[in-house]
This record gives C-alpha cells, sequence and structure tokens, in this order.
C-alpha cells in the first residue's frame, strides 16, 4: 500500500523543495522517499518503491496532475480510437520510464537483501478509468459507456495498457523488484459480471507474460465476490480491503496463494490503544493459518498518527 507520504514530517520536508512528480522522476528521491517509513518504522519487512501508477499513462502521452481541490486531472480525456492509436508504442515504455528503473536499482543496493523491494502499477482497468475519465471521477460513467457501447474501442486502449505493463514489469524485474503489486483500485464499481471482461482478464494476461513463479501480489478495492476468481490468475498473493473478513477470506482460497491485509487505514487516525487492540484482533483471526502477510487494507492516510503507525508495528512484530 501507499507507506510513503504526508503523514511523515520528513515526506512534507523533501515536498517542500521538489514536487511530487519532481520526486517521482528523480532517483535518488525516489528512493529516499522510498525508505523515509522503513527508516522510522525499523519492523516493516518491505519497501514500496515511491512512484504512481499514473506513470504510464504519461509514458504513453496522456499527462496528469493533482488538482488544488484534491484528485487527479489528466491533461485530456481519452475516448476517441484515433486518440489511442496516437499513444506512443508499448516498448517505448521502458526507455520512457527508465528513472523508475534507476530508482529501483539504488533501492536494491541500499537494502543490501535485508528488506523485500516492491515495484507496483496500476490494473490495465483502473489506469483506463483515469484516462476515458479524464481524471478521478465519482460515477465512471465515461468509462462505463466506452465498455458498453464500443468494446472494440474499450479493448484496444486497454491491450495497449496491457502491453506497456507487461514492458514496464519485466524492466522493474529486471532492475530489481523482489515482486510486483499490481492496483486494482476500482476493480470494484463495473458491474459483478462485468469484471472479468473489464478487469480480470487483462490481469491474467499480464500475470501470463512474466516469469513463471515470479511473485504478483493483486490488490483490488471493493472485489469481495471475486476472490475466488482472482485467486485462479496465477497470482502468489491477494491482497484485499477491509471490508473483508480475513479469515474468511483465508478459508475460501487454495493453499498457494497468501492473503494479505486489511486493517482499515482510518484506524491510523485514531489512537495507538484502539490500533493496538483491532490490530491484536485482526492477527487473532488468523492464529493457527499460514500465508498471511499484515498489511492495511489500502494506503495510509495523510492525517495517520505517527504514534498509531508505531503501534501497529510493534503489536504485529511482537505477536507469538
Ligand atoms: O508507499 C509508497 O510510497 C508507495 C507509492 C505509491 C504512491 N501511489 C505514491 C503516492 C503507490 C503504490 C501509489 C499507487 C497509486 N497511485 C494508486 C493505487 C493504490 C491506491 O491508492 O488505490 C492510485 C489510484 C494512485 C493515483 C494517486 N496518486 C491518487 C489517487 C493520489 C491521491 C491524490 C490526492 O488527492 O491526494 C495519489 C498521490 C500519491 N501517490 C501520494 C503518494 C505518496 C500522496 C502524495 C502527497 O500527498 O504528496
Amino acid at each position: 500500500m501507499r507507506q510513503a507520504g504526508r503523514y511523515l514530517p520528513e515526506y512534507r520536508a523533501l515536498k517542500a523543495k521538489s514536487s511530487f512528480l519532481e520526486m517521482v522522476r528523480t532517483p535518488a528521491l525516489a528512493a529516499e522517499v522510498t525508505l523515509q517509513p522503513l527508516q522510522r518504522f525499523p519492523g516493516l519487512d518491505a519497501a514500496i518503491l515511491f512512484s504512481d501508477i499514473l506513470v504510464i499513462p504519461e509514458a504513453l502521452g496522456q499527462g496528469y496532475r493533482f488538482r488544488d481541490e484534491g484528485g487527479i486531472g489528466m491533461d485530456y480525456r481519452l475516448d476517441t480510437r484515433t486518440q489511442i492509436d496516437a499513444l506512443a508504442p508499448a516498448a517505448a515504455v521502458p526507455e520512457k520510464l527508465r528513472y523508475v528503473a534507476d530508482a529501483l536499482v539504488l533501492l536494491k543496493k541500499e537494502l543490501a537483501g535485508q528488506k523485500a523491494l516492491l515495484g507496483f502499477g496500476g490494473s490495465p482497468w483502473t489506469l483506463a478509468t483515469y484516462m476515458v475519465e479524464g481524471g478521478s471521477s465519482d460515477e465512471f460513467e465515461r468509462i462505463k459507456l466506452l465498455f458498453y457501447t464500443d468494446r472494440a474501442t474499450f479493448d484496444a486502449l486497454l491491450e495497449k495498457l496491457t502491453a506497456a505493463l507487461i514492458a514496464y514489469f519485466q524492466m522493474q524485474i529486471r532492475a530489481g523488484a523482489d515482486a510486483i503489486q499490481i492496483f486494482d483500485s476500482w476493480g470494484g464499481i463495473i458491474a459483478g459480471p462485468d469484471y472479468e471482461g473489464a478487469s480480470l482478464k487483462w490481469i491474467r494476461q499480464i500475470v501470463a507474460a512474466l516469469p513463471k513463479d515470479f511473485p504478483v501480489i493483486l490488490y483490488a478495492k471493493g472485489t469481495a465476490p471475486h476472490i475466488s476468481d482472482q485467486a485462479f490468475t496465477g497470482v502468489r498473493v491477494l491482497s484485499v480491503d477491509w471490508t473483508n473478513d480475513l479469515a474468511i477470506v483465508r478459508r475460501t482460497l487454495p493453499a498457494n496463494v497468501a492473503v494479505q491485509g486489511n486493517l482499515d487505514p482510518v484506524l491510523l487516525n485514531t489512537t495507538p490503544a484502539i490500533v493496538t487492540r483491532e490490530t491484536a484482533k485482526l492477527l487473532e483471526s488468523m492464529r493457527g493459518t499460514t500465508g498471511h502477510i499484515f498489511n492495511l487494507g489500502h494506503g495510509i492516510l495523510p492525517q495517520a498518527k505517527i504514534e498509531c503507525v508505531e503501534a501497529l508495528v510493534s503489536t504485529v512484530t511482537a505477536w507469538k
């Protein structure tokens, strides 16, 4: 999940000097921000590259910015076949996003095998929502209209994104990522029976194109009805949001798929006592099971309190 960010004073200090995108595009800065949470909370056992899922649309030719009122604004709305055909070829992605590989190489060296290094990217569907909506969205009308009224154009966009992501993840693996996490943050907004055609089938194609047995983690928000189907895409880990009962998820999934999750990140805005209680409850519910990676059910919010994150990490690391 997002573990760097505005809740950390050391992140705010760096961001006072460089914009988010400058930090993402400068390997030494991206590596520094990636390591900030690990330096502050040494009990964390993985570093997730500081970057953003939207570097892919940007590399394809559709830039983005953070809107003053919050959320993402893309430079334009993409909804015609002509615009899709005008995007850069997928093969250009590794060269355009070379700064991501450079940051991973720096991190791999810095971590010296002591912590796992996670690369990541968005799912084709989640990226397509930003591209077609022209940014963050409330109702996702445009992407759904495209899906239901012009499937050929929708498929052309998703094919392009799938090819771009395969090239991007292969680059991240070459640069030293120990695992790749795919964020299907908006998988939950499409009608249940259409989740396969809109999102899951493209994720399956990506997993199949990566080296055999390379660990892929799939995080999808709001997709509880689809966990069994997700487990058969070839991913090694399913990361689930906080609305799931993790013990039930564990019982439902095959033993060769690990589960990751799923504390509600809002709890980190409360008190250390509440965080300790809720974290212990979650861990207790998983007692006796194997294949659980403790995590939040989504990214850390800017309002999270440092002492709450400390309580979380110490409860998990001291658990017996
Ligand atoms: O811990 C880490 O540093 C991981 C790096 C990471 C970021 N974004 C950095 C970031 C990861 C894994 C992401 C993924 C990402 N980015 C997703 C998928 C995961 C999810 O949260 O569902 C999505 C949808 C995005 C796009 C994005 N980037 C959004 C919607 C926002 C929030 C915009 C807002 O209004 O605040 C971002 C910003 C962002 N990406 C931040 C970080 C640390 C916050 C930047 C800041 O506050 O300065």
